[in-house]
């Protein structure tokens, strides 16, 4: 679709379980976030919802189930949703769109279901898969013409896996983060890039011999996809220069900021302890029949009172502590932030807006954001099975 444009999704279940969809990073009407509980009650199997929404910004984002998300997003209910500029940057065909996911197999072609819902897995890391694929296909390659320009726009859909990239491998420079652009492409400094669950990158790169998109966090790369670099008379046309077209967003107030400390705690290694759930402290046993094993400030899952109220217009700082021994990808609902402070990381990427990022073992992260869309908005760590059990909270803006 295209910046500005309205659009209405008719959406019907057909599953035999409720669900709702959410559109990750747009800058929604709160009324169309698809939170499960929260924005909406569930739509019921044979159920339908229409979501009528306006996007406001030219960007990458996805939409993907809402409601028992580590369950649902595994078994593939989820999409890429790519906003063009109103005049777009790039031509169609040189605009391509991956969608990572690992998936857990139990054979050839079988989802291995009855590994969801582990506990062991939701107190540590995540559910992790075993098989790579881009777009649903393991390793594809496509052909570019020599000497175009092309836009590469890398979404990470996995639960809970981190996808860890090289763009300088093969010679691309980056144009923004998640949903949002840069004003002008710039080259990564550090190494890896490291792609979180939901993240987005959006890359450029000059089509000029073969190359691959390789994930490097193992001891051998592992080839996510190819490129083949074809000649075409058209690489005689003129390239055109690329404009970049960032949206415009509010611009925190950081010395009027009001700051908000989270602390995150909980999971395997964590303690476990200390936690209230629905009103209640969990002890012992009772973790494990509730299946809650994180907190933020001591609180596991949706508190009856918001996690903080802001008032519309408001800057908010989120001071993000983590004292657990597992890195986190944090999402923040309806708004963009930017990144003020990242102790404890040697990364530092300057303050570009984006809407999920990643926080490691005994890091503090302080983001900010002007809390400009009102309603009821969640924030969660988008590793599916840390949402699920217990990292989830929400803020509401008046
Ligand atoms: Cu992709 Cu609650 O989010
Ligand atoms: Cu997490």
């Amino acid at each position: 679709m295209k910046k500005g444009e309205r659009v209405q999704v008719r959406f019907t279940n057909k599953l035999d379980e409720p669900t709702s969809v959410h559109w990750h990073g747009i800058r929604i009407d709160n009324a169309m976030d698809g939170v499960s509980g929260l924005t909406q009650d569930p739509v019921q199997p044979g159920g339908s919802f229409v979501y009528d929404f306006v996007a406001p910004d030219a960007g990458t984002f996805w939409y993907h189930a809402h409601n028992k998300s580590w369950n649902q997003v595994a078994r593939g209910l989820y999409g890429p949703l790519i906003i063009d500029e109103t005049e777009p940057s790039f031509e169609r065909s040189n605009d391509i769109t991956f969608v990572f996911d690992d998936w857990r197999l139990a054979g050839e072609g079988v989802l291995d279901v009855a590994s969801l819902g582990s506990m062991m897995e939701w107190a540590h890391g995540g559910r992790l898969g075993n098989w790579l694929t881009v777009n649903g296909q393991s390793r594809p390659v496509s052909d570019l013409v020599r000497g175009q320009t092309y836009r590469l726009r890398l979404i990470n859909a996995a639960n809970a896996r981190i996808f860890e990239i090289d763009p300088n491998r093969f010679g691309a420079t980056l144009l923004g983060f998640d949903g949002q652009s840069f004003t002008e492409p710039g080259r990564l400094d550090y190494a890896p890039l490291m792609l979180g669950p939901a993240q987005r990158v959006v890359l450029m790169v000059v089509a000029e011999k073969d190359f691959t998109i390789e994930e490097v966090s193992g001891d051998t790369p592992y080839p996510m996809a190819g490129f083949s670099v074809l000649d075409a008379e058209s690489s005689r046309l003129a390239r055109p220069a690329i404009k970049l077209q960032p949206n415009v967003l509010p611009a925190p107030d950081f010395s009027k900021a009001r700051r908000i400390r989270l602390e995150m705690t909980g999971g395997a290694m964590g303690g476990m302890t200390d936690i209230t759930y629905k009103g209640k402290r969990l002890k012992g046993d009772d973790i494990r029949t509730t299946r809650q094993a994180w907190a933020f400030n001591g609180v596991a899952n949706l508190a009856e009172d918001p996690f903080f109220e802001a008032r519309q217009g408001e800057t908010i700082l989120i001071e993000t502590v983590n004292r657990t021994a597992w890195v986190h990808a944090m999402h923040v609902h309806g708004h963009h932030f930017q990144i003020l402070n990242r102790s404890g990381s040697g990364v530092d990427e300057g303050k570009p807006f984006r809407d999920t990022f990643l926080i490691g073992p005994d890091q503090t992260t302080e983001i900010a954001f002007v809390a400009d869309n009102p309603g009821k908005w969640l924030f969660h760590c988008h590793m599916l099975e840390h949402a699920a059990a217990g990292m989830n909270t929400w803020f509401e803006v008046v």
